[in-house]
């Protein structure tokens, strides 16, 4: 499964770069106007420190404003991938994108319907949204697999990008499902490696080896 940082945070990508970890990065409106900065910069910035798609989000909501703001977004970086909401409008958009050789991530899907709509306008990626289904008592999860049964029945090539993971459930539990991507927040990665066993057990490690009054080198 590929790993994505679900972030606008410059300094926080960065970071996980250098874990040799990531494979993209997603943005969207919230994460931007979190961040404070210049949407345009930050999005080339991010370009210059991951070779991976990094997702940007187009804010009209008309078929030619997503197409003009995609088009003028995807000149950044070769690495650009294009966001659009799953909406008729967004749809239109992905398959001209689709037909000029725009990568294109479908966003907020909250149905294994618009997963199917998505897949056949060439959508590179699709990002159902797993923490925002739970939060109204939906199981995110169940749709990654119903998503992923309906991709391989006909072979589509969109990849299932797991989004709103808010847990280190939802990345493991994404990864069994058969998502492709999981696009994480950075604290949640940074979370994944700690075990209370794995620090015991070093612990132990450490104080025989020092018993042993040896060196390696
Ligand atoms: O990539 C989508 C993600 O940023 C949304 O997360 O927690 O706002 O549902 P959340």
């Amino acid at each position: 499964m590929k790993f994505f940082v679900d972030t606008a945070e410059v300094d926080d990508i960065r970071e996980l770069q250098a874990t040799g970890l990531l494979d993209g990065v997603t943005t969207n409106p919230s994460l931007i106007a979190k961040s404070g900065r210049d949407f345009k910069q930050v999005i080339a910035e991010i370009c210059e420190i991951v070779d991976g798609p990094v997702s940007a989000e187009v804010a009209a909501l008309d078929v030619e404003g997503m197409i003009a703001e995609g088009e003028h977004l995807a000149k950044i970086a070769s690495n650009v991938t294009i966001k659009i909401p799953v909406t008729p409008a967004g749809l239109k958009a992905c398959k001209h994108f689709s037909n000029n050789g725009i990568k294109t991530n479908v966003t907020l899907c909250f149905s294994a319907n618009q997963a199917l709509l998505a897949a056949k306008v060439g959508a590179t990626y699709i990002s159902p949204f797993i923490g925002r289904l739970d939060d109204i008592n939906l199981s995110g999860m169940d749709l990654i697999a119903d998503i992923r049964t309906i991709y391989d029945n006909y072979a589509f090539t969109t990849e299932i990008l797991a989004a709103s993971i808010r847990t280190l459930n939802h990345v493991s539990d994404a990864a069994l499902s058969g998502a492709d991507v999981a696009t994480i927040p950075p604290a949640i990665i940074h979370k994944m490696y700690g075990h209370p066993l794995t620090d015991k057990g070093l612990e132990g490690f450490v104080k025989d080896w020092a018993s042993t009054g040896q060196s390696i080198l």
